[in-house]
């Protein structure tokens, strides 16, 4: 029986460079896809999952996202009074249950593996899963949950994946694939963002994982990588021989909100997807076609 996975990691402190001017004032995590922000999206992929406990590995000028997540008073004073109930009900919906949510600073960004590095207290020695709020994924059950299916049956760690264009392999973590049957990828190594000649393959990882505490080991050691920041992908890689390592290629689709078009696309997908909005989507997409 693999051990239950209760715990995950947002980090959040990334300064979002790829979406300025938006970003300039409010944290990339914030941008809203139709009416929600990006790490909503996220949190609830979690809880669905069966999370209990959420750490977001935030920075400065982040505390917008805190607020988030905690209650409005005035606001909800205000909506109650004015008989506001949907609005009252999509404000408190967000509430996280008290002391199961913890904020720690990432002082200096180092990179995703730094971030993670910084909630080892938190999670302790168990496994836990990392989110990426701005790779949004859009399944059903959410991506997490389907991961968490497969980590039942293979333990160890595991990552979302998808196939990318050989060109942009230099934009991911790319696996070293031994066996795929198509779903699911063993791998006996990992590279972060290889240039496509020597990338070992085009399966990459985006934003989802799940990881046993083995990687704080290597994380611990501060080694430098691509770009000259401590990668997750490395410390990961060094831990292959000791722990499983499998790619999962989840059923839905992931936008990459980090970026200016996969943001855009993300707004019409959710769009389509709810039952209020399709009409009135589909009536704007007909006329730019
Ligand atoms: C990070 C990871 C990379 C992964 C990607 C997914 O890169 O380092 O391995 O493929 O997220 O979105 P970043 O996008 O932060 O450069």
């Amino acid at each position: 029986m693999n051990k239950r996975v209760r715990k995950a990691v947002f980090p959040v402190a990334g300064l979002g460079t790829r979406s300025l001017p938006a970003t300039k004032a409010i944290p990339k995590e914030m941008l809203t896809v139709v009416d929600k922000p990006l790490i909503q999206y996220g949190v609830e992929e979690a809880l669905e999952a069966g999370i209990e406990d959420i750490i977001f590995v935030t920075g400065r000028g982040k505390s917008s996202l805190e607020d988030h997540f905690d209650h409005a008073y005035e606001l909800e004073d205000t909506l109650e009074a004015k008989g506001k109930k949907a609005e009252l009900e999509a404000v408190r919906q967000v509430l996280l249950e008290p002391g199961r949510v913890s904020y720690v600073r990432q002082q200096r960004p180092l990179g995703l593996g730094h971030a993670v590095w910084c909630a080892r207290a938190f999670v302790g020695d168990e496994p836990f899963a990392v989110l990426l709020p701005d790779d949004l994924m859009l399944g059903q059950p959410g991506a997490l949950k389907q991961m968490m299916q497969v980590y039942d049956k293979v333990g160890g760690n595991i990552v979302a994946v998808e196939d990318v264009p050989r060109e942009l392999t230099n934009r991911y973590g790319i696996l070293d694939v031994v066996s795929d049957d198509g779903k699911l990828a063993r791998a006996k190594g990992l590279v972060e963002k290889p240039a496509p000649d020597v990338a070992p393959s085009t399966l990459s990882i985006i934003g989802r994982y799940i990881l046993q505490p083995e990687v704080f080991t290597e994380l611990a050691k501060h080694e430098r990588g691509a770009g000259g920041e401590i990668q997750l992908t490395d410390a990961m890689a060094k831990t292959i021989d000791r722990v499983a390592f499998h790619g999962f290629r989840f059923d839905g689709r992931r936008f990459d909100c980090g970026n200016k078009l996969g943001f855009i696309e993300a707004n019409i997908a959710y769009a389509l997807a709810r039952d209020d909005l399709r009409d009135g989507m589909n009536r704007i997409l007909k006329q730019f076609a």
